[in-house]
């Protein structure tokens, strides 16, 4: 229950409306134990002297207590379960702006479905405590004890007897719904898979029917329906048991009441009124006890998804501006070295890279090239300290990469990452994504030296086209553009291209390399590439092989080397011949 009390912060920012809720509950019981204690009167009266005016006035009394009780709980409900959905916003924005801030390794580490589920789930659970579990728990007990204070003052002897069956009743209901709870748990994990595979089967729609795998799939979601049916009907059984169950336990409390409070006017201990009146308290009692089942499991269940909010909101941030940022640094100008830099996923994984050293000056364009798997991309992501080095230094202009506020590292590295994400939005809001007052003239340059001008024209929205799922779906090659478009929207001060022209033609990829040469004059440039032709301009070619610098130099000494870049050098030529001859 500790992790509850993580929420405190969140109940004080709201405590004046929550203090109101608290007292119109008071209000609302206290006009609602008026309703059986003025029908008390009213029927002892009736059977003294019959009197239509006195019993008017009984019946308007009545009435004004319930329209008293009625509105405060209207009241109630307008401030506490309010104050929940409040506390619920807060929490769910405090959990999304913690999410941002994690570090590229823990969503490595975590799957989206379970991200996801602690967003919706987890949150869901909390509010249900926050607001109807601390709404019930205070009605609960107060109306408990304001009732059960005027019970004892008509008869002790018979409040005893009224209550015996009650706590069953709470029993019960806390067995029940803590079974329902965990079926409950089991039908949406269940569902989950069903939405995922649906999902994943949309997605991947053109490899299933490629594949021609359609009865399979169809077999696959049969058996998934099925389970979570199966699971269903569990959950269906028990919650059938609820209703009968609770109408036997209260309906053996009126019993004893009747019973032997019956007994007590026959001995003229008690009135008519009298037992009328605790026929209606009883009534009210019965509310509250099933809430009181209900609660405990609400909390426990909003205990253990707290527990799990909180292990994520207490996630450390493994890449953050620390103590050794300097906070004058406003600016870079693109000056980059890498000094024995060794780096490895995880402490028991072997290193990636080993003893990375080079240095690029601005303005300079740098490649690197390497078998797939020899460590380009993990030596990319420690520019813009996607990761940190394990060993070694990465410097940016001469300071140690940490010394840099990652806001203007960021902003001033426009990264092209080798596996293209677009967001579901108009191609001009895609290209603009990374820049604050970003406009169609931006746009219009940045896509024209991405050569994505000419697609364009093409379409009958241009930059206005909606991308992702709905919209149309841009060809491998757009897309590749698209984001290095939006790369260097940002005006950036590195440029990092992974294998950013894969699926660019070789001329277009030619004329790129050419307006980029002009674009990045000031400016540092990485390219990342399995092509000969895409690097062999560069300032100087890295040829990387199993995670070290194996070979280093422009394109002519490389080749005359006579090592792996030579090698691939004469592969890719004759590759090119053959492909003219034919
Ligand atoms: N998150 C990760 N955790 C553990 N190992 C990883 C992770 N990402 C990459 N690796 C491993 O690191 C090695 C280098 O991967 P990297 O992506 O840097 O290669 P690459 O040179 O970019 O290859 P490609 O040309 O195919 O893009 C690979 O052996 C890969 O399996
Ligand atoms: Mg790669």
């Amino acid at each position: 229950m500790d992790s509850l009390s993580y929420l405190n912060k969140y109940f004080l920012r709201y405590k004046k409306k929550l203090a109101l809720g608290v007292l119109f509950i008071l209000i609302s019981n206290i006009a609602q134990v008026f309703i059986p204690i003025f029908l008390r009167e009213g029927i002892d009266g009736i059977q003294q002297e019959v009197q239509y005016d006195k019993l008017f006035e009984y019946g308007l009394l009545i009435f004004v207590a319930a329209i008293i009780a009625g509105v405060f709980r209207f009241l109630i409900r307008q401030t506490i379960i309010v104050v929940s959905r409040e506390i619920e916003y807060d929490l769910r924005q405090d959990f999304w702006a913690h999410i941002q801030k994690l570090s590229h390794r823990y969503f490595q580490n975590n799957s989206t479905g379970n991200i996801m589920a602690h967003a919706t789930n987890d949150i869901s659970a909390v509010r249900m405590y926050v607001g109807p579990a601390v709404m019930y728990s205070i009605d609960t007990v107060s109306k408990f004890i304001i009732i059960i204070a005027i019970m004892i003052t008509i008869s002790p002897l018979l409040t005893f007897y009224t209550l015996i069956p009650l706590p069953f009743l709470s029993y019960f209901v806390y067995q029940l719904s803590k079974k329902i709870h965990k079926k409950f748990t089991l039908i949406q994990e269940s569902f989950s898979d069903l939405t995922t595979r649906a999902q994943e089967n949309f997605a991947g729609i053109r490899v299933i029917k490629s594949y021609v795998r359609e009865d399979g799939e169809i077999k696959n979601f049969t058996e998934q329906s099925e389970d979570y049916l199966n699971k269903t009907m569990d959950k269906v059984k028990i919650q059938a048991l609820f209703q009968p169950i609770l109408y036997t336990i209260a309906g053996l409390s009126v019993i004893i009441v009747v019973w032997a409070g019956g007994g007590m006017v026959i001995e003229n201990l008690l009135t008519l009124g009298d037992i009328s009146a605790f026929v209606i308290f009883l009534g009210m009692l019965i509310w509250p006890m099933i809430a009181f089942g209900w609660i405990l499991n609400i909390i426990q269940q909003a205990s253990a998804s707290m527990k799990r909010l909180i292990k994520i909101l207490h996630e450390e941030l493994e890449i953050q501006d620390s103590k050794a940022t300097r906070t004058i640094i406003n600016s870079i100008k693109g000056r980059i070295e890498f000094k024995n830099v060794s780096f490895r996923y995880k402490n028991d994984l072997p290193d990636i890279l080993d003893n990375i050293s080079f240095s690029i000056e601005p303005g300079e364009t740098i490649a690197i090239i390497g078998k797939t798997g020899s460590g380009k991309t993990t030596l990319l992501n420690l520019i813009p300290r996607l990761f940190d080095a394990t060993n070694g230094d990465v410097l940016i202009d001469g300071y140690k990469i940490k010394e840099i506020p990652l806001k203007i590292l960021r902003q001033n590295v426009g990264l092209v990452p080798q596996e293209t994400f677009l967001f579901s939005d108009t191609l001009k809001n895609n290209i603009l994504y990374g820049t604050k007052n970003g406009n169609d003239e931006l746009v219009n340059h940045v896509a024209k030296i991405s050569q994505l001008d000419k697609d364009v024209e093409g379409f009958p929205k241009g930059y206005e086209t909606m991308l992702g799922e709905r919209g149309i779906t841009l060809s491998g090659g757009q897309k590749q553009r698209s984001c290095l478009a939006r790369a260097l929207a940002i005006d950036p001060k590195i440029l990092i291209l992974d294998d950013s022209f894969s699926s660019v033609d070789t001329n277009t990829e030619e004329e790129i390399l050419k307006q980029l040469k002009e674009y990045m004059k000031d400016r540092t440039s990485i390219i990342v590439s399995h092509r000969i032709s895409t690097v062999k301009d560069a300032d100087k070619i890295l040829v990387l092989h199993n995670g070290r610098i194996q070979e280093q130099g422009n394109h002519d000494e490389l080749v005359s080397l006579g090592g792996i870049y030579a090698d691939l050098h004469f592969k890719q030529l004759l590759e090119e011949e053959l492909k003219e001859l034919s």
